[in-house]
């Protein structure tokens, strides 16, 4: 049932809880009002909160609901950056879309999924030799040389360290207040002159990456009207690749924990042919929270479930939620790989990376990218690394963004036998 009025609209603003539990607020506050929409007000502007399957499939009408103005100014300042492919609508969007879509062809992804096997086989003799390691920031670590070369980004060993801490501070800072928050704003302008500078290299020929490269592909793609964008914004939607695969690392970490949380999967994957490997790592991507909701704003007046929702209100979509609505999913707080086994699930019910079609819509791009390497990491957890987890049943911090165990991750590698 959907229902909304404008006595939902609590004069307190709803920031604060917001940020208390960002993945359930919306789902609980919904049940509570037994409506899958309701009025709030959050950073003090009245905003609809949406969530389930069906509101999935209505938030994602481009005809009801445009991008640009959505993006709260802080996340824009941290996590996006400024001028990318999040804030575009229509023949803007899906031309700029194209070009990530080319940069994550599927042998792409394959070139990917071995520059990262290499990085973490090399990385383990360095695990091996230290012991107890933090999962997390070792694998940020990992990723950022593995992408940056597949990318066509120069890395110089000695900046390796730095620029892990910049480019996950992109994602890993951007939602919190205060000192994080201030990092993350830091962060995001030292990345986005960085990211210009290479886009600069390439066009000038200093830069020589291969054509199949991000660097290349971004620098060198047209907009509509013909021309290249602003190197400003080149640099934007190369660190729209480098950032969320970088991201990668906390899905990595939960595949990780949820091996831990089910032994007898383990023991299923370990002896198994592979087979079921993609199962396990949806179930991850639907069971954990990651991305708690998308923003959009209303185009036009319209009604839904008796509601007007009128024109340039804000409306966010509960990712989490929907991943978790009932209505759809059995069970749906169970940890179950099976679910993945059989058909595909529905576009607008498995949304953890946003739901739709990505070509046309605004979908996640990348989860070609993060399903491969969350399949390679499983890979080598259970199949070619001896560890063990120091806190095997620590907790999921729902409190913080994004979620992560209580404690981060550390493990203690016993022994390795990484085979060629
Ligand atoms: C680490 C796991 C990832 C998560 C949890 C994630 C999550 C998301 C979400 C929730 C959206 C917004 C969808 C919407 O607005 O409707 C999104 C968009 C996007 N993601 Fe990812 N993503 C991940 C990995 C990647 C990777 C590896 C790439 C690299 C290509 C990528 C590139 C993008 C881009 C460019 C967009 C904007 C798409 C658009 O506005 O049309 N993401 N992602």
């Amino acid at each position: 049932m959907i229902t909304l009025n404008l006595s939902d609209l609590k004069s307190a603003d709803s920031t604060i809880a917001l940020l208390r539990d960002p993945y359930r607020f919306i789902s609980r506050r919904a049940s509570e009002l037994g409506a899958d929409a309701f009025l709030t007000r959050l950073l003090l502007r009245p905003t609809t909160c949406m969530t389930g399957v069906e509101a999935a499939g209505v938030f994602y009408d481009p005809a009801r609901f445009q991008r640009a103005g959505a993006a709260p100014g802080a996340l824009q300042k941290t996590l996006f950056g400024q001028g990318g492919v999040q804030g575009l609508d229509g023949e803007d969007h899906r031309q700029r879309k194209a070009m990530f879509l080319q940069i994550v062809q599927p042998d792409r992804v394959e070139a990917l999924a071995e520059s990262v096997t290499r990085s973490w086989r090399r990385a383990v003799d360095d695990w091996e030799a230290v012991g107890r390691i933090q999962l997390y920031p070792r694998l940020q670590e990992l990723l950022t040389l593995a992408v940056c070369e597949w990318a066509g980004v120069p890395l110089p060993a000695a900046e390796v360290e730095d620029r892990t801490r910049q480019l996950s501070a992109l994602f890993d800072e951007a939602g919190q207040i205060g000192v994080g928050h201030l990092r993350s704003r830091a962060a995001r302008r030292a990345a986005d002159r960085w990211a210009a500078a290479v886009i600069d290299h390439v066009r000038a020929g200093k830069l020589d990456p291969p054509p199949s490269s991000a660097a290349y592909v971004v620098a060198h793609h047209r907009e509509p009207n013909g021309r290249p964008m602003a190197s400003r914004v080149a640099g934007v939607e190369l660190l729209n690749v480098l950032r969320p695969t970088i991201a990668t690392a906390v899905y990595i970490t939960l595949v990780a924990h949820a091996l831990d949380a089910h032994p007898a999967w383990r023991k299923r994957l370990a002896t198994g042919d592979g087979s079921e490997d993609t199962a396990f790592v949806e179930e991850v991507r639907r069971h954990y929270p990651f991305f708690p909701a998308v923003a959009a704003v209303v185009r036009e007046d319209f009604h839904w479930g008796g509601h007007l929702f009128v024109k340039g209100r804000r409306v966010l979509l509960d990712l989490y939620g929907t991943n978790h609505d009932n209505r759809y999913w059995i069970n749906p707080e169970r940890f179950d790989p099976e679910r993945f086994l059989g058909e595909e699930p529905d576009r607008f019910a498995f949304v953890p990376q946003g739901g739709g079609d990505p070509a046309a819509h605004h979908r996640c791009p990348g989860e070609p990218i993060a399903t491969r390497l969350m399949v390679v990491a499983l890979d080598q957890f259970v199949r070619h690394m001896t560890y063990t987890a120091v806190a095997p049943s620590a907790p999921v911090d729902f409190g913080r963004l994004p979620a992560l165990p209580t404690g981060g991750y550390p493990i203690r590698l016993v022994a390795t036998g990484i085979s060629a």
